[in-house]
């Protein structure tokens, strides 16, 4: 006989109050239904963070049994309904609950577009993507709480497996994005892809092509969220993916050798940079940051005799290319971008802090150009730090460990993080009796500029003083009545 989950645990999965509504629902319309999906998934894994989706399979009625649910609950939710699909789906206290009644496609000998009939649950389990999302309990009191699985994914979430229920072809012909999903999940759950499934995965890869870019980032920001990305990174390059989705950080791939110097592989340095990161911040964009942090040094890789390796202005190349990856991975091209193309810029800075003799403007200068990010572009900093000499390592962490008290000292003399100039533009404006003119930014600039390099400090009468021997250079006098007013 197959395995079945605990009772108690299958009870314990339909236990919101939710699927008791549902449950009357099924049986006052007489038709069956189930809940399938990521939610059985989790509910069985004990995940921390499971899935907040409910999906609910009905066997006909589906659209009936989601509006008869929702008029059942208090408040009664707004049903959005899908005809087309025979779907419907409504929000209740943060769940998404989905209706979708069962359906099989069968092709018919005189025609090459499937008919969509009325079809059983395992004729909708077999549609799904993966064993492991193809696990169903019965919410009719009739069969309450039993536990279905006709493809042995109870088995296969045991032995942490992701494996299609049917022909991985078939599976990955259905919705090519799947291919992704499988590396989603194996990289979020700690699971392997079984071969066959992984190598459909490789021989169908430029399939991933006909899907659209958001679907395929909203995976991708799943992987960088996961515990482990690096997992999910090297699955990709495995399966022929990262070619096809991110050909930028499959160009970091491999090493060159010359005269007996090898650079390290840029590629799988990335991704141990971005499990480090990911270790100590959940933030994605902070991750993104990460993986892109060396984008350039393909770009900009050259053989210095007498010297080795260098690539030289990768961090500034580097950030340029931010705007055009982000694009075309339809992310956000707003502060986000803007932070993760800071970060690559400046994440060579802090390491030119670590000499000694180091000035103080440096320090001001990076505090002022990284702001509120200089935490975060330490951690991607000593995130950086790759090396396998134990020895190594430890010596740049301490590096790192007195550039940021450095910073914490300046900041609280100077405090230039969020700099607010001094003297306003309309300060400079009253003062010289002038109209707004490139003047004006060209003072600025100079008060910036002194405060930055310790000419003068960050204070308003220095600032002021400064603005006006600046003025005099420039042949502008202060306005007479404003002497009088002022003296
Ligand atoms: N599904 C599928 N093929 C897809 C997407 C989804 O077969 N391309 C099915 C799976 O059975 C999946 C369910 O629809 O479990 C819900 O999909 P989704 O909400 O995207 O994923 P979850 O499995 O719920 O996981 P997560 O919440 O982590 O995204």
């Amino acid at each position: 006989m197959k395995d079945k989950p605990d009772k108690k645990i299958l009870e314990k999965c339909i236990a919101h109050p939710l699927f008791r509504v549902i449950s009357g629902v099924s049986s006052d319309l007489s038709v069956p239904a189930y809940v399938v999906g990521g939610y059985v998934r989790d509910c069985l894994l004990g995940r921390d963070n499971p899935s907040q989706d409910i999906d609910i399979v009905v066997l006909g009625k589906g659209i009936e049994a989601a509006r008869e649910t929702a008029r059942r609950l208090k408040p009664s939710p707004r049903v959005s309904v899908f005809k087309n699909f025979g779907t419907a789906m409504f929000r209740y206290k943060d769940i998404e609950v989905d209706f979708v009644g069962a359906r099989r496609e069968s092709y018919r000998q005189d025609s090459r577009k499937p008919v969509v009939e009325d079809g059983t649950l395992e004729d909708d389990q077999k549609r799904r993507d993966f064993t492991i999302n193809a696990l169903a309990i019965a919410l009719h009191p009739d069969e309450h709480g039993t536990f279905i699985d006709p493809f042995d994914g109870l088995e296969d979430l045991r032995k942490k497996i992701i494996r299609t229920p049917l022909d991985p072809k078939v599976t990955f012909s259905d919705d090519p994005l799947r291919m992704l999903r499988a590396i989603r999940f194996a990289t979020q759950l700690d699971f392997r892809i079984e071969e066959e499934t992984f190598r459909a995965i490789y021989r169908n890869r430029r399939r991933i092509r006909i899907v659209s870019m958001e679907r395929i980032t909203t995976e991708l920001n799943k992987i960088m969220l996961a515990p482990r990305p690096s997992t999910g990174f090297l699955l990709l390059d495995r399966s022929g993916l990262l070619e096809e989705i991110l050909p930028e950080i499959h160009a970091l791939k491999g090493i060159e050798k010359r005269k007996g110097m090898a650079h390290k592989d840029v590629f799988l340095h990335t991704i141990q940079v971005l499990d480090n990161v990911a270790k100590k911040s959940d933030n994605l964009w902070l991750r993104w940051a990460a993986l892109l942090h060396d984008i350039a040094k393909p770009a900009t890789k050259k053989f210095v005799e007498g010297q080795g390796w260098t690539f030289h202005g990768h961090d500034f190349l580097g950030s340029k290319m931010v705007p055009r990856i982000f694009r075309r991975l339809k992310l956000p091209m707003n502060e986000k971008m803007k932070y993760v193309q800071k970060l690559v810029a400046l994440h060579l800075r802090p390491i030119a802090l670590t000499t000694n003799e180091v000035s103080d403007s440096a320090v001001r200068r990076l505090l002022f150009e990284a702001g509120d990010d200089i935490e975060d572009l330490m951690l991607l900093c000593e995130a950086d730090i790759t090396s396998k000499n134990e020895k190594k390592v430890k010596k740049h962490l301490e590096n790192f460990r007195v550039v940021r008290e450095k910073l914490k000292t300046i900041e609280e003399k100077d405090a230039v993080r969020n700099f607010q100039p001094p003297v306003t533009g309309e300060d400079i404006m009253q003062t010289f009796d002038i109209p707004p003119s490139r003047t004006i930014g060209i003072l600025k600039e100079a008060i910036k500029e002194a405060i930055l390099e310790g000419t003068i400090h960050n204070d308003r009468q220095e600032a002021y003083q400064y603005m006006i021997e600046q003025a005099k250079k420039l042949g502008l006098e202060v306005k007479k009545n404003l002497i009088k007013e002022e003296g």
